[in-house]
This record gives structure tokens, sequence and C-alpha cells, in this order.
């Protein structure tokens, strides 16, 4: 019997990746898992953070000192959950004991750190003012929160596209049983088409009563979408504007005073580096007429009390504010030119494997960091189990949009000989 991983469907020989091993993986010019990129064990102190002068490994290998990752692990799943660096991590546990030591008086405390610190630092960021923005403890609550508080009457419609996330799909699902509101989805193809048909497959499904259009920045799969032109559209047409940026947020700068969307749902414990269990809703000011409060009977547009109400994970939300430091020290520009570079040289050593499509697109139609593609006959779920479990390589499948694919998501802590280890890997992986 073949031993196989992952479906079992016999695609990958146990024997070979096992006799491959250390020596075999030196013999085929592979590193061996623990020194593939150099990680040292037992690091304890990270160097003084500055900004990297280019995008190279070398000149990000002292960020890359200041991750925990465990060594020989090639973490290439950041869009699922990020990596939140040293200085997040000794914040959240220096903010539970605060609260052990003294449970109200760190909570006073912690929360006085999220009105001064956290909340402003995120405006800033993000190019908004405070009051624009409530924390959440994800995107998914921000994108719940953002839909039931449109204003609509049974019968309404909305728009959303085919590539929505289940968590921007989900609250409009609700609307749709709970109160008679029609959900239309626009089909958008998978590789992305240029921008003016995707305007043009939106605007063809717009009807008299058609009052909102949801949709992502950027997709579970990288796709880039222009928002800043989909929001015009809306605005053109009288309709309210409501963005999944989820997977946008922390990648490369995003203007949300700029972008001309009506709401915006932010997930922070992925490419900002945030702890699990932070993101933030934005709801324009001058929204607040057709945006409103899920929680609180006497708001005012003055004071929109979007914020769910209740005790909150003090610590966690206050360790925001070491992420924030920690990516404005780096600069998101830098950011972005490093999981870019990253995602460009993934993307030309899969160009060396015949079998391999890449469904990425260029430049301005996706992501810097997150990149998805199908192998001739490899089976993404079983391919993503085979690869943790023999390269130690963390990916993910992304089995939508009629894809069976494997996204690779690379951020500024991967390294291209993390990226090699991988393409190696699936080289050999087959269906
Ligand atoms: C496009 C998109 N939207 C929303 C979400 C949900 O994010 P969160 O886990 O922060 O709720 C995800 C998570 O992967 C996503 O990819």
């Amino acid at each position: 019997m073949t031993e196989s991983t992952g479906a079992g469907n016999g695609m990958l020989d146990r024997r070979e990746w096992l006799q491959l091993g250390v020596a075999g993986a030196a013999a085929l010019g592979l590193p061996a898992c623990a020194a593939w990129d150099g990680e040292e064990e037992g690091q304890t102190e990270a160097p003084p953070l500055h900004p990297p002068a280019g995008a190279t490994d070398a000149d990000w290998e002292t960020v890359r000192a200041h991750f925990l990752v465990e060594p020989g692990t090639a973490y290439l799943n950041n869009a699922s959950i990020g990596m939140p660096p040293r200085q997040v991590v000794d914040a959240v546990a220096a903010g539970y004991r605060a609260m052990a030591e003294l449970p109200a008086r760190g909570r006073d405390d912690l929360s006085a750190q999220i009105t001064e610190r956290v909340i402003p630092g995120l405006a800033d960021l993000f190019s908004i003012s405070a009051e624009e923005l409530a924390l959440t403890r994800n995107a998914s609550e921000a994108l719940h929160l953002q839909t039931i508080g449109v204003t609509l009457d049974p019968g309404d419609e909305v728009l959303i596209t085919s590539q929505e996330h289940p968590a921007g799909r989900r609250p409009w699902e609700f609307r749709q049983v709970r109160e008679g509101i029609r959900v239309r989805e626009v089909f958008i193809p998978s590789p992305l088409p240029a921008e003016e048909e995707i305007l043009s497959r939106i605007e063809a499904e717009i009807a008299p009563r058609t009052r909102a259009v949801a949709f992502c920045h950027v997709t579970r799969g990288g796709h880039l979408y222009p928002v800043q032109a989909i929001c015009g559209l809306a605005r053109d047409r009288g309709l309210v504007s409501l963005v999944d940026g989820a997977q946008a947020v922390g990648q490369f700068p995003v203007d949300l005073s700029s972008l001309g969307c009506d709401a915006y749902a932010v997930s922070l414990h992925k490419w900002m580096l945030a702890p699990a269990g932070t993101g933030f809703l934005f709801v324009r000011r001058d929204a607040r007429d057709r945006i409103r409060t899920a929680f609180a009977p006497d708001a005012t547009p003055e004071r929109p009390q979007f914020g769910p109400v209740g005790t909150a994970a003090f610590p966690v939300r206050a360790a925001i504010g070491s992420a924030v430091d920690f990516v404005t020290t780096l600069g998101l520009e830098a950011v972005e030119a490093r999981c870019r570079f990253l995602s460009d040289h993934l993307k030309g050593r899969l160009a060396e494997l015949p079998d391999v499509t890449l469904l990425s697109g260029t430049l301005g139609q996706s992501a810097p960091g997150s990149t998805i593609f199908e192998k001739d006959g490899l089976d993404a779920v079983a391919a993503v189990g085979a690869i943790e479990t023999f390269a130690s390589a963390h990916i993910d499948e992304h089995q939508r949009d009629g894809h069976n694919a494997i996204r690779v998501s690379t951020h500024i802590y991967n390294t291209t000989a993390q990226v090699d280890r991988f393409v190696e890997a699936l080289a050999r992986t087959t269906g």
C-alpha cells in the first residue's frame, strides 16, 4: 500500500519524502528544514527596529528577528491569520498581568490606552477621524454591523459579488431571510477581468430598487478590486457602498478618506500583525443618515455609537497600539514593496513549473502578498496537508470561484529561501 498524505488519494509517496530527509534535501540542493532561512533557536532579544533600506532578504533580516516563528517553519499563510511580532505578544502579556494584579485598575489603564493611543493611531494610519472608527473583534463583526446598519425596506435590493467571503455574504443572507431584502449576486470572473468589465458587470445589475453595493477591496484569493471606481459608481447612482477590507489593510497604504466608500470593515490580526481578536468598522461621517448603529437607541449623528458594547479583551485591544507602532516604524510602503518582492519571486519560480497555472493578476489587479495558482491534477486540500507535513511549509487551499487552487501568502517575515523550499516541495507533489 502506498502511504500517502492528505485525502489518502496516493498523491504523494511518503517514502520518497522521508528518504529525502535532511541528507537528501542537501543532495538536491534544498536547505534542511531547520536551516531554511538561518533562523536561530533560542534567540531571546530582537535588535532595534529600523525602516529597511530595500526589499531584499538582507534588508529585512533584522526585522525577521522580531518574530517568534517556530524554527524550521515556513509560515506562508498570513492571509489566514498573521504572526504578531514579539512586541505585540509582550504587550498582550503585560496587559493581562496588569489586569491580574488589580483588575479594575488594569481595565481602566488599558481603556485609557485604547482611547488615547490605539484609536487615534489607527485613525492617523488610515486617514480618518477617531470618531469614524469603532473597534470590533474582527472583520466579520464589522461586516455584520455595517450590513445590518444600512436603512432598507423589504423588497429593496443590494448587490454583492460572486467573490465575497462568507463573512461578507452571510449578513446579507440574514437580512434576506429576516426582512425580505433581495440580494443579487454579480458574477465576477477569476482571474479578474479589466476594471471596465468589473464596473460594467456591476452597473448592469443596478435596478430601480437597488440601494447598496458590497464588495471586497482585496478578495480572500488576493484579487485587488478597483475600489475607488466602484465607490464612485455607487455614489453616482445613489447607492450605499460597503467594503470588506479584511485582506487589504496592513499590506499596503490605505487612505480611507479618499476611497469614497460609506463603510469599510477591517481585520487587524492578518496583515497588520495585531493580536487575534482585533478589527474595526469605519463609517464615514456623512453616511450616518444611511448607516445606523445596531446597539444604541439614543445614537445621534454626533454620537453614532457603532461599537459593540460591554467588557472587551482590554489587553488584546491595547496591544493593537504596539502593532501600529511596528508597522508605522517600517512604513506601509516598505511593507508593500517587501510583500511584492516575495510574491514576485514566488511567481517567477512557479513559472518554471509547466503544470502550474497562475490565477493572480498583474500589478494593479493583485494584492502584494497573496498568490493563487492551480497545479494540473493536484487536489489543493490534500496538497496543503502534504506540504505542511513533509516540508513544514504552511499554505492554504483556495477552492473558490471554480478553482482548485493553492494560496500562498507571503509577509515581511518570509524569505526567498522559504519560497524556494515551498516551490521545490510543490514540484514533487503530484495528484
Ligand atoms: C475577504 C475576507 N473577508 C473577511 C474575512 C473575515 O475576517 P475575520 O477573521 O477578521 O473576521 C476574511 C478572513 O479570512 C477574508 O479573507
